[in-house]
């Protein structure tokens, strides 16, 4: 507050000025000097201001267009994933532009009418100000009050109901815009969302390997990290096989790789391979399903006669071979580094480590409980396959499961 003027006013005093009389006070008090100040539209009735308030309608008009538009397509537009080939694809790929054009130009829209209307309407003002020390006094807060409302006034906003209506529309569908995708995020975690598939059902309980309970045959399936490419017909996945059967002598002693559950439905190797055959896109659900990858270990001979088989599970492995989740137990990252010398496992997010000749018990770290293991054996074919689902769900505790 200035040191300037140093007549003190009472409440009475202060109540009985006029808003205008409050703001000229504000403004001596606080030491500040306009250097220049021009009305926008001194005359009144000035066609100019006419177009100008229509120039900043249109723009706020379109705010609250898009923002509307942006709502009705989060809510209402298919968005259910369509495969390559799948009717319906074009609108689904369509989905996450028109998400983007609709908020992106909700929001750009809205600023284009806020600075034009700042700019058009605004008086135009220079005003120094000097810098005090100190808390506020009652003159000082009364007077500041004072002062935004004859902003407000001479901004001519208050008078201006389309404008305001549109600008403040704009403002809150903007913001429901920013919110409105987090609604995403709500779920019900114990709702399948579909029958157990390749990726499970949607819940925490199942993965992709629980479809041996079904009665599917369950291959382990290595990745080969093939890709469709552009052919002579255009893009095509027919005959690409991502997934491929994985049998004992694949790995050499000592190794470690990552398998993903390969339904028999959508084998397409070997004897079973048919160029025509279309399960790119199967592959990629297993690959991508969250619970699904397993580490399969080769232990070297002599380590493997020392392992430690957990109660109940001592039939698990297939001779040296042992399979674990590869979802940490501790918040689920991938726990993918395994050092054959002291046959550890280690996740790389928060360094537990766990003993894969001891049931991929954890032994340092913050998990706390062994990575489950998968029943394997090996088909009369010699492919590797899942005898059994887990026994225990997969990755971190969660509050209905039992260990
Ligand atoms: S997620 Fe593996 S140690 Fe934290």
């Amino acid at each position: 507050m200035s040191n300037h003027d140093n007549k003190k006013y009472s409440s009475e005093e202060l109540s009985k000025m006029s808003n205008a009389e409050l703001a000229r006070l504000g403004a001596e008090l606080d030491d500040v000097t306009i250097a220049y100040r021009k009305e926008r539209f001194p005359i009144a009735n000035d066609p100019a201001e006419k177009r100008a308030a229509a120039g900043v309608t249109i723009w706020l008009a379109l705010a609250v267009v898009l923002g509307l538009a942006f709502a009705g397509i989060y809510l209402f537009y298919p968005w259910h994933y369509k495969g390559l080939g799948e009717e319906g694809l074009w609108l689904y790929t369509l989905y996450t532009p028109l998400l983007g054009v609709t908020l992106g130009g909700c929001i750009v829209s809205l600023g284009v009418g806020a600075v034009k209307f700042t700019k058009r309407f605004i008086p135009e003002e220079i005003s120094v100000q000097r810098r005090h020390d100190g808390p506020s006094e009652e003159v000082d807060q009364k007077t500041i009050v004072a002062l935004l409302n004859d902003s407000w006034q001479t901004s001519t906003l208050g008078r201006r109901s389309a404008i305001k209506g549109l600008l403040g529309t704009g403002a809150v569908l903007a913001g429901i815009g920013m919110i409105l995708p987090f609604g995403g995020m709500i779920k019900n975690p114990w709702k399948p969302r579909h029958e157990v598939d390749v990726t499970g059902d949607g819940t925490l309980w199942t993965t992709g390997w629980t479809l041996v309970e079904k009665g599917e045959k369950v291959y382990l399936g290595r990745d080969t990290g093939a890709i469709a490419e552009e052919g002579h017909h255009g893009y095509s996945t027919k005959g690409v096989s991502r997934l491929v059967r994985i049998r004992p002598e694949d790995l050499s002693a000592g190794a470690m790789e990552t398998v993903f559950p390969l339904p028999e439905g959508d084998v397409n190797d070997g004897d079973k391979y048919s160029k025509e055959a279309d399960v790119y896109e199967a592959h990629m659900h297993s690959i991508h399903g969250s619970r699904n990858s397993v580490m399969l270990i080769r232990l070297r001979a002599q380590d493997a006669a020392k392992a430690t088989l957990r109660q109940g599970q001592e039939d698990f492995h297939y001779g040296d071979y042992f399979a674990y989740s590869k979802i940490c137990t501790h918040i689920g990252c991938p726990t993918s580094l395994y050092e054959q010398q002291t046959n550890r496992i280690l996740c790389p997010c928060h360094q537990s480590q766990f003993d894969a000749l001891h049931y991929g018990k954890p032994v340092f770290g913050p998990a706390a409980r062994a990575l489950p293991q998968l029943p394997i054996s090996v088909d009369e074919e010699g492919f590797m396959y899942a005898k059994g689902n887990f026994v225990e769900p997969v990755g971190p505790a969660f509050w209905e499961r039992k260990s």
